[in-house]
Order: structure tokens, then sequence, then C-alpha cells
């Protein structure tokens, strides 16, 4: 078999048998094909997509890449969350702890930002010391003594996807149905967990753009799991503009303490008991929807759910006292404030602008070698349908490069539209596909 020949033959459309798809993964994963091969593989997937039996080849061949974590040394049922990625999207840091201060272990491995939405690690990197680098048995001692660790991907765990990611992230091949599906998927499966929840976004500022081909990803990855044993449920919310006010690492950081604290925005928190409640009823908690947000709004009320972040934040070796003094954070040197340029309605603050913004602030990565500042990244002062006045500041900005700055507000200038009518409500929770 040659690289050349399987990438001419899914470029021209034919259908690639399981050795196929195995030899380009393994291939790329040890080193055998190079980074060039391997970014036009992508791009004919990209263009001519798989079908189902491929995306299943593929996700298997990923799995296989590396080890699969064995998770039996920790007690009782354990569950994983995982969103396809968006802008503002905060919610592992508000979910993990409030499930686990609910007695569901949550082994979580979480990834780093792609393409133009941010990713939890570098936003868990911004609490000083915090180790998201734990080595398996110091992961499983921490979920058994406080319920929950989040880390990143370890070399041994779908090293194919570590690589393949990094390359997508680069190529633009990100926002393609089998891609995600099978990144999202083959890191599910790897890292063991019994149980699944997913949040599919879809919107301007998610991989997925129309409600339909976020449904199809959704449906994928719920039949991945489900043949493969795991219990899977996706629910399909609204990414058109960031999730909460804040984007940015170290502010959402802040912005996720704050929800932990009952002080948080509304979508946020709507979105984080719709994929925490899912998480409880899976786990066996409760089967009811309602005594599930009952639970998790008890949870935040009593502040068991922060205490539960402060103790992970602990074990993980970071600087608990962000939890009360934001300024522990990493700061960024410069503020400056996005005002309206007329009155009326907010129509639109949209996500893929806005994470475009915020990541020519320094908060993403332009090359697989880039260094991100966590310090910088933007709030937004409203949401879509409020009603502003001329000069009213917008977005306040953060950030260490005025020449940054500039080129952030000429994006902002097409991120935001602003209407004399009020613009229609859209659904923000669309629907759970189990
Ligand atoms: N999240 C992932 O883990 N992989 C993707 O491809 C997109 C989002």
């Amino acid at each position: 078999m040659k690289p050349y020949d399987i990438i001419a033959k899914k470029r021209d459309g034919f259908k690639l048998s399981e050795n196929e798809i195995d030899f380009m993964v393994q291939g790329f994963t040890n080193n055998k094909i190079p980074d060039y091969q391997m970014a036009a593989f992508l791009m004919s997937i990209y263009i001519k997509g798989l079908d189902n039996e491929e995306i299943s080849h593929l996700t298997n061949s990923m799995i296989y890449s590396g080890e699969q974590i064995n998770l039996s040394a920790i007690e009782g049922i354990k569950i994983d969350k995982h969103s396809t990625g968006g802008v503002g999207d905060k919610t592992t840091l508000v979910i993990v702890p409030m499930i686990a201060a609910a007695g569901i272990k949550v082994p979580k491995i979480s990834g780093r930002g792609l393409g133009h939405t941010g990713g939890t690690i570098d936003k868990l990197e911004s609490i000083d010391g915090f180790n998201t680098n734990l080595s398996k048995e110091k992961f499983i001692r921490i979920v058994n003594k406080t319920g929950a660790a989040i880390i990143g991907q370890t070399e041994k765990l779908v090293p194919a996807d570590k690589k393949i990611y990094a390359l997508r992230d680069v190529t633009a091949t990100v926002s393609s149905i089998p891609l995600i599906a099978s990144s999202v998927m083959s890191k599910k499966i790897a890292s063991g967990a019994d149980k699944i929840v997913l949040d599919v976004k879809v919107g301007s500022g998610a991989f997925m753009k129309s409600l339909s081909s976020a449904k199809k990803l959704a449906e994928i990855m719920v039949s991945l799991g489900n043949n493969l044993g795991r219990k899977t449920v996706a629910i399909i919310s609204n990414m058109n503009q960031p999730l909460g006010f804040a984007v940015g690492n170290s502010l959402e950081v802040i912005e996720a303490i704050d929800t932990l604290k009952d002080k948080g925005p509304s979508d946020l928190k709507e979105l984080c008991l719709a994929i925490g409640s899912e998480m409880l009823i899976l786990g066996g908690i409760t089967n009811s929807q309602n005594e599930a947000i009952n639970i998790l709004n008890d949870i935040i009320k009593t502040g068991k759910g922060l205490n539960k972040f402060r103790e992970i934040i602990k074990e993980q070796d970071g600087n608990e006292e962000v939890i009360f003094s934001y300024d522990k954070l990493p700061q960024a040197n410069l503020t400056d404030e996005y005002t309206a340029k007329q009155k009326g309605y907010i129509h639109k603050i949209d996500a893929l602008r806005i994470g475009e913004a915020v990541k020519c602030l320094g908060a993403g990565r332009i090359t697989k070698d880039t260094q991100i500042d966590l310090s910088v990244g933007v709030i937004l002062n409203y949401k879509v349908g409020d009603l502003v006045k001329e000069e009213d500041v917008l977005i306040k900005i953060f950030a260490n490069d005025k020449e940054k700055i500039k080129q952030a507000k000429s994006i902002f200038d097409e991120a935001v539209e602003i209407k004399e009518s009020k613009p229609e409500q859209e659904p923000f929770i669309y629907e759970v596909i189990k």
C-alpha cells in the first residue's frame, strides 16, 4: 500500500477499506507518513467525506493507535462529557465539579483549543501550577478521592488523534463530520468512561453550521458510542453567539467560578444544567429531569460545586486561592472598549468572529508551536436581543498589544450587528439525541 494511492482514491470519491484507513492512521502515528501526505489525506476526507462504515473503521483504528485506559480501579459508574467545540464554552469547568459533588465519578480527558474555539486544558493552565499532565495512577487516585480530575490527552491515549488534531488545526480540516466524530469518540472510548454525554454545537461559532449537519454528527457519535457498549446521549446547542460573556482562557475560568457561585450568565447555567442532568440520569442518580435539575441547583446554592472545584484544583497542584482571588490568574496589561455605533437591538454577536478576534489577541495557536497568551480575551456586555444606546460599551478588551487590539476591533465591526427592530429569539437547546 502507498499513501499516494490511498489519498488519490479518496480524492476521487471512492470508499476506503478498513486496511487502507488503518495504514494511513498507524503510518502517520508512527511517523512513517509525513505531515504533507496526511494533510492531503485529511483534506480529501474533508471534501469527499466517509460513509458510516469508514467512520467506524477510522474511529477503531484511532482507538487502537494507543492504549485504552482501564478505569476499573475507579469505583462506581464513570461518566464523561465532551463538547464539539465552541466560543466561550467553559461548561466542563462548571459541570465536572457539580457532577462529582453529586456522587458520580468524572475522569475527564479534555483537549486544547482547535481552530477559533477554546480548549479546556488551555483554560485550566491559566491556574498557576495546575497539572493537566498527571500519571495514570495519580489521575485514578484523584478521581477516587475527589470524584473527578481533568487531564489533557496523554502521549499514549489515542496518539493518532493527538497528531491528527494538531495537523487539522493548521490545515483548515477541522469542520468535517467524519473527522470530528472519530476524534471525539476515539478519545471517549479509549479513556474508559462507562457512559458519555456529548454537547454538539451548531451555529456560526461551531464546526457544524446547520442544524441538519449537527444532527447528523450527533447521530453518528451516539451510534458509535452505543455500538461499542457505551451509552451515549447528545445535546444539540446553539453556538451562533458566544456562550456566556467571557471569551479567553483566564477570563473564562473566572466566569466558570462565578457560575459555581451562582453569579454566572444564565445561558451558561442553563446549558450546564441540561448537560449535567443527562449525566445524573445516566449515572442512575434519578430518572427525572426535574429532580436532576433540582439536585444540581442545590449543589450550586450550597457551594458544594465550588468546594469540589477547589478540591480538584488543589489535588492537581493548582493554586486554589483563585477561587476567591481572581487577581491570582494571568492579567493582561492593556484594556480597551468597543462601543455601539448606533442605538437599537443587537441582532448578531457572531461567535466565529469573536473567536477569531480573541485568537488574534493571542489566545489561540496560529501554528502547532504557538505559545498562547492566557491573559487576553474579551468580556461581552450584552447578548443578542438586548437594546443598546449609541456609544454603549459592547465589548471590553483585555490585551497585551495595541496593534492586536486594532485588528480585533476591525473584526468586531463584522461580528456585531445592531438594527432598529427586535430580532426573533432563536432556540438555545434544539434537541437531545439518545
Ligand atoms: N473536539 C474534538 O475532540 N475533536 C474535534 O475534532 C472537534 C472537537
